[in-house]
């Protein structure tokens, strides 16, 4: 007997010190398996004379017991410390503080983009869209701007250059949202152009524009709101209405008085700079200049294929980061497009 308890505290023994599953089942064999020590000792019953065969097979069963315990508790005990071990690793501290969700919002001067479209929707206004990498036809040619405008050099229009650093000719960064007219049209004569009567135009088109100037009231990159009205007996009256309209909408307010002071443009003709003045508040009867407008000058329609005598158009380009200066009182310009979250947050 001394044999057994030998065995078993051998057993116990070998399993404590083992803390791999595997190596626990191999160790396990030594003892319980085919060959192993008890698994002997029950083989050799049989040649044990038949009094002493009954205990002693009564004492290797409480030995193979004990060792089969000791295993049990072992294979428990690794799959504790297996899974305390992860538990561990992949412990979540709840008390530290959460990463906050940054919530954005929409820049003010797109707000104002998405107002004008849609106060123009109401009255029947598509949007339209066009590059800003723009062919210098579309942005000068077929808006009627002659070869020596001014506009036209260095000094106010970005030109772009080919790969090989060379000047590009044919292109240039968009001066003004006008040359959506001239695509939009051209597209709308390409589809309709042969019928007797060509269905209305009238489109809304914001935008991004570049210019060679920069100060308080200049960006580089501004913002421009192009509109184009064209069909039979489209008049500068339907023009006037269109405006002081959209401005009273826009603005929330009757309380303000606008003008049409003539100007030119090359693309149209007559042609006027809009002023607003507001009959109340800080900038209380102040004329304040926020478009050009004019009736689309006979050229421009020729040049996009539709017949002036048949047809005739009003169109304006207003400036909405001026607009939304106004509207929420800021008076650089700059503030807007130098991406301070301070400034931007006011707006969100
Ligand atoms: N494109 C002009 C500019 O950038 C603004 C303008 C004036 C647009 C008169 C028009 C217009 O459509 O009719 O200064």
């Amino acid at each position: 007997m001394d044999h057994l308890e030998q065995i078993v505290n051998e057993a116990r023994a070998a399993f404590a010190g083992i803390s791999d599953p595997d190596a626990l089942e191999q160790a396990k064999a030594r003892f319980l398996g085919k060959n192993g020590q008890i698994s002997e000792l029950l083989k050799n019953l049989g040649k044990l004379p038949p009094e002493e065969k009954k205990t002693a097979g009564a004492a290797i069963n409480q030995a193979k017991q004990a060792v089969e315990e000791a295993l049990n508790s072992r294979r428990e005990a690794i799959r504790e410390a297996a899974l305390a071990a992860r538990l561990a690793e992949e412990a979540l501290d709840v008390t530290l503080p959460g990463r906050s969700e940054l919530r954005g919002g929409l820049h003010p001067v797109t707000r104002t983009l998405e107002r004008i479209e849609s106060l123009f929707a109401s009255i029947g206004f598509t949007a339209a869209d066009g590059p800003e990498i723009e062919e210098d036809f579309f942005n000068f040619t077929a808006l009627n701007t002659p070869e020596d405008h001014p506009a036209r050099s260095m000094h106010d229009t970005f030109y772009l250059n080919n790969p090989d650093g060379s000047l590009a000719e044919k292109v240039l960064l968009r001066t003004h949202t006008s040359p959506i007219q001239a695509r939009y049209m051209q597209a709308h004569v390409a589809k309709y152009g042969q019928l007797e009567r060509m269905p209305e135009i009238r489109i809304i088109a914001p935008g991004r524009v570049y210019r060679v100037d920069s100060d308080a009231t200049h960006s580089p990159m501004f913002h421009q709101v192009e509109g184009l009205w064209v069909g039979e007996n489209v008049s500068f009256a339907d023009l006037k209405g269109v405006i002081a309209d959209f401005l009273k909408r826009f603005f929330e307010t009757d309380d303000l008085n606008v003008r049409f002071r003539p100007s030119f443009f090359p693309f149209t003709e007559p042609s006027a700079e809009i002023d607003v003045a507001f009959m109340s508040g800080a900038l209380k009867g102040r004329w304040l200049e926020i478009a050009g407008c004019g009736m689309v000058h006979p050229n421009v329609l020729r040049h996009a294929g539709i017949d002036p005598e048949k047809y005739t158009g009003f169109a304006f380009g207003f400036g909405p980061d001026r607009l939304t200066m106004l509207r929420y009182g800021v008076n650089d310009l700059r503030l807007f497009f130098e991406g301070d979250l301070r400034f931007l947050r006011q707006f969100a």
